[in-house]
């Protein structure tokens, strides 16, 4: 393919480069004179193990080329791809000034063109830019919509520096959002061939997952460093407690607790995370992450009482109340939890879960009930059926069995689907969660 790349930075550079490797046609483009002479003369712009030999190879192969004219490169590409900066602005947001800028000159380029070009974000942007931001700009720059004279797309970039060019030609996965279905063929071709599973999403998606990931593994750090120094607090090497942590495949390191939806809650992980922050506190030793923890936990579990509230029902069904699935104990059931803030609103809250029944549970677990929701013998239905009757609102909380035929029957019901067991779609009314 014939390919354009705005910005020959860490993430340009490497992609012109690899991008050659793959047998591409590729032409850098830079604002940046100087990058694009080293560039053009078979030099990387930026250090990087192993980059400057690609690029060589390459531009002297005639794969690649640079230019500071972005109108040629444009014309003579089917793609483009944008890799300049957004670095942090003052108010924390990413500045977007050079993908303007950039986003703009592409959609000059397009005015006078025939075919049909893609246009591709790799830059790092926050959820919504792609849609709110460079479409609107592209629109406006070329003249055309969507679809006419361009597609759009966003590919975000995931390399680290030190090992960028392994990074790239090596994924673990791709991630194209598209603008519509379709968009991201060109870039799904591009990349044909390497490694990784493919995940098409809409454009919103692929900058919130490039977030997450940043994210995730920043608080990674932050988890390792604070077990550490709790550990050196109390005698235990962080070390070596990582080691074997990371070593649980199923629980740890796994798709496991990594799917939004309700709180968490149970008998051990609210105790046990009271007692490492208060051993902490008495060792006085700060450790902000673990401490936000449940604070970030507990208002998740009003987001869903407000969600709740927020349907303008007067009697809710709560489909669950266990905190696991299958069993019947509520000690710290985030369900029970939502039961008795809902109930304490003044809702008329009928529960239904098929392994909880008021004469089974017993001992701590009755007596926490009790406590926490006295009502919950009332509340209590026998049957999905009775806990259904005459409700304006429903909160999935766990898979209930008949609950999606249920739900169907019933499409105008505001559902709070907490464990994602209904599928969306205009069958129900769900309350976006
Ligand atoms: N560096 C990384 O490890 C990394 C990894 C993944 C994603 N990212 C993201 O990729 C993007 C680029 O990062 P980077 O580190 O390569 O940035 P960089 O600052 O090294 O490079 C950006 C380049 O874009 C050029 N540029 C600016 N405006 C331009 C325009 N209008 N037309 C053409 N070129 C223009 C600049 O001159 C510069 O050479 C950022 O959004 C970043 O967050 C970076």
């Amino acid at each position: 393919m014939r390919v354009a790349v705005l910005g020959v930075g860490y993430v340009g550079a490497v992609t012109c480069g690899c991008l050659a490797q793959l047998g591409h046609q590729v032409v850098g483009v830079d604002v940046d004179a100087g990058k694009v002479q080293l560039m053009a003369g078979g030099s990387s712009p930026v250090r990087e193990p192993g980059l400057d030999r690609l690029i060589e190879e390459q531009v002297a192969a005639g794969r690649l080329t640079a230019t500071t004219d972005v109108a040629a490169a444009v014309s003579a590409s089917e793609i483009s791809l944008v890799c300049v900066g957004t670095p942090s602005g003052e108010d924390g947001l990413l500045d977007v000034r050079q993908l303007e800028r950039a986003v703009r000159s592409v959609g000059r380029a397009l005015r006078d063109s025939d075919g049909m070009h893609t246009i591709v974000i790799r830059s790092t942007v926050l959820p919504g830019s792609c849609e709110r931001l460079v479409l609107p700009l592209l629109e406006h720059e070329s003249g055309a919509l969507a679809g006419e004279r361009f597609e759009l797309a966003c590919n975000p970039e995931f390399l680290r520096e030190g090992s960028s060019i392994a990074d790239f030609l090596e994924p673990t996965r791709t991630v194209i959002g598209e603008l519509r279905s379709g968009a991201g063929d060109a870039v799904e071709e591009l990349y044909a061939g390497l490694s990784g599973v493919v995940f098409r999403v809409g454009l919103a998606e692929a900058e919130a997952i490039k977030l997450a990931d940043n994210a995730f593994h920043a608080l990674k750090v932050a988890f390792a460093n604070e077990i550490g120094s709790l550990g050196r607090a109390v005698g235990a090497d962080g070390r070596e407690v990582m080691r074997v942590l990371a070593a649980d495949t199923r629980l740890n390191l796994s798709p496991a607790y990594l799917v939004p939806g309700n709180a968490f809650g149970g008998p051990c992980l609210g105790k046990d995370l009271r007692g490492a922050t208060a051993l902490a506190a008495e060792a006085g030793l700060d450790v902000p992450l673990l401490g936000a923890i449940a604070r970030s936990n507990e208002r998740q579990l009003q987001r869903v009482v407000d969600a709740a509230l927020a349907t303008g029902a007067t009697r809710i069904c709560l489909a669950g109340l266990a905190f696991k699935r299958g069993t019947d104990d509520l000690r710290e059931s985030p369900l029970l939890e939502l039961a008795a803030r809902l109930a304490a609103a003044g809702i008329d809250v009928a529960a239904f879960d098929p392994g909880v029944s008021v004469d089974s549970i017993g001992g701590a677990n009755a007596r926490w009930a009790q406590a926490r929701l006295p009502s919950l013998s009332r509340l209590i239905a026998a049957t999905l059926r009775e806990a259904l009757e005459g409700v304006g609102a429903l909160v999935v909380g766990a898979d209930v069995p008949g609950l999606v035929e249920a739900v169907a029957a019933r499409p105008a019901l505001p559902v709070i689907d907490l464990v994602g067991l209904l599928p969306p779609g205009p069958a129900v009314a769900h309350v976006a969660w």
